[in-house]
């Protein structure tokens, strides 16, 4: 009973999973407005400790500052936050599925360029051989690893890094996976940065904590207002 049901479920998400691609293939196109990305970076860590307790994630910034909640650093990029928040969930469920429980997760948000915001969902399971990593990225491909499992241990279909491909193509963004140092995958996704609501803009020290160059001095620094990393 349990096997029909794990097996409905995987068929459920095989066609939502094609329908989402058949979508994307169809309409290229999608309105970019204002995103901020902490925002989502937070909540995927949120859901990924709450399918796994026992795993430490952390959102840090790229060279390895841990990240809080409060006060809230805002990270702006063009896209469709539904779209981005798809990215997300697919990169990050990966690293669920596909690493050993309890292995620490890592997600890591900063700036590249002026212009550039680069995501990378660190983790620290088996990895990838190095001769896979590109074809991930095809639709339907399973690592060897990855095909061996059936529906109740946790095995895809293929098609969540394909989607998360072509939505970031569509944001006109680049895709791709490293070896994480030590062992594991570390996936990453560059985005066009932009400026997002003034309420919600970084404090220069934030940014600079963040990898973001330094274009502006510090306005009248408030004596009070401590640097959450220094
Ligand atoms: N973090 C990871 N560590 C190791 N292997 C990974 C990781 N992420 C993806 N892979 C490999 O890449 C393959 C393709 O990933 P993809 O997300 O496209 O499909 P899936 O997770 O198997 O199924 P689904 O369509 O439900 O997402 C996986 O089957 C797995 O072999
Ligand atoms: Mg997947």
């Amino acid at each position: 009973m349990r096997r029909i049901e794990d097996e409905a479920r995987r068929m459920g998400s095989l066609v939502e999973n094609l329908l989402r691609l058949a979508r994307l293939d169809e309409r290229p196109d999608l309105a970019l407005d204002p995103v901020d990305l902490t925002d989502a970076l937070f909540d995927a860590a949120q859901d990924l400790r709450a399918l796994d307790p026992a795993r430490q994630v952390m959102v840090v910034s790229l060279s390895g500052t841990p990240l809080s909640v409060q006060p809230h650093l805002s990270i702006g990029v063009l896209g469709d936050e539904a779209s981005l928040r798809q990215v997300i969930l697919n990169l990050v469920g990966n690293a669920n599925r596909h690493t050993p429980k309890g292995s620490p997760v890592e997600i890591a948000v900063g700036y590249t360029s002026p212009e550039r915001v680069r995501i990378e969902i660190r983790d620290h399971g088996d990895g990838i051989e190095d001769d896979q990593r590109e074809m991930v990225f095809e639709r339907f491909y399973r690592t060897d690893a990855s095909r061996v499992r059936s529906a109740t241990q946790g095995g895809g279909a293929g098609l969540g890094l394909s989607i998360a491909a072509s939505i970031v193509q569509q944001h006109r963004g680049s895709i791709g996976v490293d070896e994480t140092p030590g062992g594991g995958s570390t996936f990453w996704v560059e985005l066009q940065g932009t400026e997002i609501a003034p309420e919600q803009q970084v404090r220069p020290d934030q940014l600079r904590a963040l990898g973001a160059p330094s274009a502006e001095e510090p306005p009248s620094a408030d004596p009070d207002d401590s640097n959450p990393f220094s």
